[in-house]
């Protein structure tokens, strides 16, 4: 028997160890053939034989348990060792993406006006010439339509040329106050260095009772806007025209290049134009059925900004999809 504790310590593979299990328990195995010889024992001895003979069944099992755990964790381990990963080494494949910088800089504009309580509204990008044009005090035939050149299809529907239509559906399906931004692509007739035919805008508008909004209200938050994208700038409003807005404006920001210094990119003015508003027509709410409220609304380029604050030359290189270029902006 003593051999057979030896040949269970002496196994070093799971291989191995299983051999000697059928050699011992199996059928044909050592114990049967030590039972199996019970019977020629003379009956007085067998119970002393059994005895003996099932104390080494038990210990042997226990034995077998132990050597099976002590070569199986070797195995392990050496199988971990043979297949070690290096994981400090650098993956060929993987890529990260990003936020295209139109995007980016569109979410920093939206997630300002959230956080004044503006809410965000979307349109329609075929438009019809009522809500494009018409309501926002455009009618058929004003010079001003020539402002924006359009992508017309037939019956009157047309690709929006701006943002503002949106103005006029939310005063549409809402009652009066109305704190709203709209974010959106727009279609213009133009091709160069700062002009494609697709482009993105912010609208905002804001509508409250007669005599509640004021150009000073306006003024203060666009301030206070245009200094947390651009930072440390100054801000001055100059008149303009708008049809949907009376008076209007326009806000500059002093050159962020230059610092009002003058430069290519202010054309030596020392100023940058950054969007146009003013206080809302009353022909507008006159469009929309609004009586006894006042507003202001403004609207701006979200690209003109992204090339602003990125410092980016041609508007174009936004729109081409060149990696080169997205991938700095990760
Ligand atoms: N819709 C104008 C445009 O596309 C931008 C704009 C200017 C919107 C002044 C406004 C505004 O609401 O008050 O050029």
């Amino acid at each position: 028997m003593k051999e057979w504790y030896e040949k269970i310590r002496s196994a070093n593979s799971v291989e191995d160890l299983e051999n000697i299990r059928i050699s011992i328990f199996g059928k044909k195995g050592i114990l049967a053939e030590q039972f199996e010889k019970m019977k020629a024992v003379p009956n007085e001895e067998k119970a002393s034989f059994a005895k003996e003979l099932n104390t080494h069944k038990g210990e042997l099992t226990s034995l077998f348990n132990e050597q099976k755990i002590i070569i199986q964790t070797k195995e392990l381990q050496e199988a971990m060792k043979a297949e070690a990963i290096d994981v400090s080494l650098f993956s060929t494949t993987s890529r990260k993406g990003a936020l295209h910088p139109v995007m980016e800089t569109m979410d920093r504009i939206v997630e300002y006006f959230s956080s004044m309580n503006f809410s965000v509204e979307t349109g329609p990008m075929v438009e019809d010439d009522f809500h494009n044009f018409e309501a926002l005090n455009l009618p058929k035939y004003h010079p001003a339509r020539d402002m924006q050149d359009t992508f017309y299809f037939k019956d009157e529907m047309l690709l929006r040329t701006h943002t503002s239509p949106v103005q006029i559906r939310t005063m549409l399906h809402t009652k009066p106050p109305i704190r709203m931004i709209a974010p959106g692509a727009v279609f213009r007739r133009d091709y160069d260095l700062t002009h494609t035919p697709m482009f993105h805008q912010v609208e905002g508008l804001l509508v409250d009772e007669t005599g509640k909004v004021s150009f000073a209200n306006l003024k203060y938050i666009l301030e206070d806007f245009l200094k947390y994208m651009f930072g440390d700038v100054e801000v001055r409003f100059r008149p303009s025209f708008f049809p949907f807005t009376e008076p209007s404006a326009e806000a500059d920001i002093s050159c962020i290049f230059c610092k009002g210094e003058g430069c290519r990119v202010c054309s030596h003015t020392g100023w940058l134009e950054v969007l146009g508003c003013g206080i809302v027509d009353p022909n507008v709410f006159k469009a929309v059925d609004y009586e006894d409220v006042s507003g202001y609304a403004f609207g701006l380029g979200v690209e003109r900004f992204a090339m602003l604050i990125h410092h980016i030359g041609d508007l174009r290189s936004l729109f081409e999809g060149d990696v080169r270029l997205l991938e700095q902006f990760q």
